[in-house]
């Protein structure tokens, strides 16, 4: 993870992710959620992501929506890849 909050520290491993592109702006998150470490989900209906431990809720910025987590999602180092299609998340080459 680039960085952390709650249960989530800079440098800890994530197991998956989410890429949320709005407006031309590209987030990479972990699917870690900041309370406890469990797998959040995106809830496509609500446009969010949703924990199924203890029911934190998140907006697709990665901004608390609904407790008990109080940090945000944390973020995965990404770049852009060789051309505009795709981008590198911690050495994963993911297409568009
Ligand atoms: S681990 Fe997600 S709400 Fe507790």
């Amino acid at each position: 993870m680039a960085d952390g909050g709650g249960d989530n520290a800079a440098g800890d491993l994530a197991f998956g992710g989410f890429v949320v592109k709005n407006q031309g702006k590209l987030d990479v998150f972990a699917i870690n959620c900041s309370h406890l470490g469990c797998s959040v989900a995106l809830n496509k209906d609500a446009k969010s992501f949703d924990c199924p431990c203890h029911g934190s809720r998140f907006h697709l910025d990665g901004t608390v929506l609904r407790g008990p987590a109080a940090a945000p999602l944390s973020h995965l180092t990404w770049k852009q890849g060789a051309d505009a299609q795709t981008i590198e998340v911690d050495g994963l080459t993911l297409g568009f």
